[in-house]
């Protein structure tokens, strides 16, 4: 079949592919660690369980409209007050599948072929394959630890060209797990907006956040024209109910209503019901009480490499991620994750599905996973690594 040069471009998301060589080994009986993918070991709260077995018993669950059940928009619309303070009009808040389908739907609604669009490297690789299926022209930013591995307004300056139309940023980010500080992020929205450029800004771990008391964190509270991407999958443990949402200027409403309409027709009618449960008192208590498990995990994670002589050249804030420096292994970050799989069963993502710059020597590691996984995994990480050291390979 002749498939079309847009399918033929497409570049496999690594993460996913080392978890089906997990998932392969663990068929045949091989122990694997999997600290490869972000998803969190919890699952959705007990609350939200109980109301999607009752929606299931009791509805017809038929569609909702494309951009989500009402009462679930006023309610995310109510959370961002409530956890950013920020007050965003609920006829701007758009249910999606997803943050992927919300970032679809903004690409969708903003790329044209041709458009520059900046993006850091590293950062999460579907954006660039989403923005390229549009006509984008990408435009990897390289980024080093002095930026934390995110944009900051000088380096937007010294990339931006008269072709550039926009910009995606995620703060926290995947892979590094790093923010943007605020004044930053602000003066990266302020500079697009000046030049007439559209900001996509993903703050889909931004509840997962070290908090910091008093300062307004997300784009919305200094930008309401972003475009706002957010998911119930991370800080609400919920990634196989593809459920997310973004928060769009309210002239793009009509637009976005009209692609999701025709892409999809509308998120899983189940999972809305059952995520209006999300933003009881009952489970945020339990979210927040996993926000501090996640910190506890972060820690031991930390303490594991440092022991392991891998070292992270800085520590994530937000997301659960480690961006991990293995060049002191001599080894590249692909060889590195494909003998940690097999000789030590770790799965890990390389650095090659993030980008280009810093790919080749460093690892993602997700802490998504319970204590005793991470405490195995770097057990078995720390021999691994001690192995190569005895062996040097030429
Ligand atoms: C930065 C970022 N954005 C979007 C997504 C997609 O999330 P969702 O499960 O809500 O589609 C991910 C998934 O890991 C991610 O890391």
């Amino acid at each position: 079949m002749p498939y079309s040069a847009r399918a033929r471009s497409v570049e496999p998301f690594l993460a996913m592919e080392f978890a089906k060589r997990a998932a392969a080994l663990e068929a045949g009986g091989r122990s694997i660690v999997r600290m490869n993918i972000g998803e969190p070991d919890f699952g959705a709260p007990p609350a939200v369980l109980r109301a999607a077995s009752e929606a299931a018993r009791e509805l017809r669950l038929t569609y909702t409209g494309a951009l989500g059940l009402p009462e679930l928009r006023e309610a995310i619309a109510a959370f961002h007050l409530r956890a950013h303070g920020v007050r965003v009009d609920a006829r701007r808040v758009v249910v999606t599948a997803g943050a992927s389908a919300a970032l679809l739907l903004a690409t969708a609604a903003l790329v044209d072929p041709g458009d520059e669009v900046l993006v850091a490297d590293p950062s999460y690789p579907c954006n660039r394959q989403l923005l390229s299926g549009f006509g984008a022209e990408v435009r990897l930013v390289p980024t080093d630890a002095s930026t934390r591995y995110q944009l900051d307004a000088r380096l937007l300056q010294a990339h931006w060209s008269g072709r550039s139309r926009g910009l995606m940023i995620a703060s926290p980010s995947n892979p590094t797990g790093t923010s943007v500080a605020p004044d930053e992020l602000q003066a990266i929205c302020a500079f697009a907006r000046e030049r007439g450029a559209w900001r996509v800004v993903d703050e889909i771990y931004l509840d997962l956040a070290d908090p910091v008391p008093g300062v307004a964190r997300s784009a919305l509270a200094f930008d309401d024209q972003a475009v706002v991407i957010q998911s119930f999958s991370k800080y609400f443990g919920m990634t196989g109910w593809r459920l997310g949402w973004c928060v769009v200027p309210e002239d793009m409403v009509d637009v976005v209503e009209r692609l999701a309409q025709n892409y999809y027709i509308c998120a899983s009618t189940l999972a809305q019901h059952a995520a209006l449960q999300c933003f009881s008192e009952e489970s945020i208590a339990v979210c927040e009480q996993r926000r501090a498990e996640f910190a506890a995990r972060r820690a031991l994670v930390l303490h594991g490499l440092h022991e392991a002589g891998l070292r992270v050249p800085v520590p994530p804030d937000g997301a659960f991620y480690v961006y991990v420096d293995v060049s002191s292994t001599g080894l590249d970050a692909m060889s590195f994750c494909e003998r940690a799989l097999d000789e030590a069963g770790v799965a890990l993502t390389p650095g090659h599905d993030f980008g280009v710059c810093s790919a080749r020597q460093h690892v993602r590691l997700s802490y998504a996973a319970s204590r005793a996984q991470l405490q195995q995994g770097l057990e078995r990480l720390g021999g691994f690594v001690h192995g190569l050291r005895q062996r040097p390979t030429i």
